[in-house]
C-alpha cells in the first residue's frame, strides 16, 4: 500500500481506530486501566470531561433540532433553548482544538515521537471539524432566519440542521475516541510532565 492510500485510510472519514504501529502505547494501557491508573490526574479527568461535554452537547443539540423537525417543540422555545447551547458548543470547541494544535500535540509529539503520524492525523481532523463547524453555523443562521418564516421553510431548515448535526456528530465520536486513545496512553506512562505540567 501506498503513503497516499494509507493516508487517506486514516483520515476522519475512513478510518476505524488506529493502525498496530500507532497502537504500541494503548495496548500497554488498555482503557479498562485507565480509571484506576495512579498517573491519570487532573488534567487529563478535566479534558476527558471536556470531551464527555462535547459529546453530550452535540447528542442534546441534534435531539432538540429533531424536535423541531418532528414538530413537537414550538419554534420560539426551541430558539431559546438552542441560540445560546450551539454558539457555545462552536466556540468552546474551536478554543479546544487551538490549545491541541499549538500546546498539547507539540509537547506530546517530543515526548513521544513513535505516535508523531498519529497527532498529524488529529491536526488533520481538526481541519476537517472546522469546516464541519462552519457549515453548521451557516445551518444556524439558515434555521434561525427560518423560524421567523413560513412552516415549510423551518421544516426545511430545521432537516438541513439535524442531517448536518447527526454528521457531525459521527465524525466528533471517531476523532475524541482516537484523540483519548493516543494520548491517555502517553500521560499514564509518562505522567502529565508531558504536557507541561
Ligand atoms: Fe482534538
Ligand atoms: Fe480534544
Amino acid at each position: 500500500m501506498s503513503a497516499t492510500d494509507d493516508d487517506a485510510l486514516l483520515d476522519l472519514d475512513h478510518r476505524t481506530g488506529w493502525p498496530a504501529d500507532l497502537r504500541v502505547l494503548l495496548e500497554r494501557y488498555p482503557r479498562e486501566v485507565w480509571e484506576e491508573h495512579p498517573n491519570l490526574g487532573d488534567l487529563s479527568r478535566f479534558w476527558l470531561g471536556r470531551h464527555d461535554m462535547f459529546r453530550e452537547l452535540n447528542t442534546g443539540l441534534l435531539s432538540a433540532a429533531d424536535q423541531l423537525k418532528a414538530g413537537t417543540v414550538p419554534a420560539e422555545a426551541f430558539r431559546t433553548w438552542f441560540v445560546p447551547r450551539i454558539q457555545f458548543f462552536l466556540r468552546e470547541l474551536h478554543g479546544h482544538h487551538m490549545i491541541e494544535d499549538h500546546n498539547y500535540f507539540p509537547m506530546l509529539t517530543a515526548t513521544e515521537p513513535r505516535l508523531a503520524r498519529g497527532f498529524e492525523v488529529l491536526e488533520g481532523d481538526h481541519e476537517m471539524i472546522h469546516t464541519g463547524l462552519l457549515s453548521l453555523q451557516e445551518a444556524g443562521n439558515g434555521l434561525l432566519q427560518a423560524l421567523a418564516g413560513p412552516k415549510d421553510r423551518v421544516q426545511y431548515a430545521a432537516d438541513g440542521m439535524s442531517d448536518a448535526l447527526s454528521g457531525f456528530l459521527k465524525s466528533l465520536h471517531r476523532h475524541l475516541g482516537d484523540e483519548e486513545d493516543l494520548i491517555i496512553p502517553i500521560l499514564l506512562d509518562r505522567g502529565e510532565g508531558a504536557l507541561g505540567h
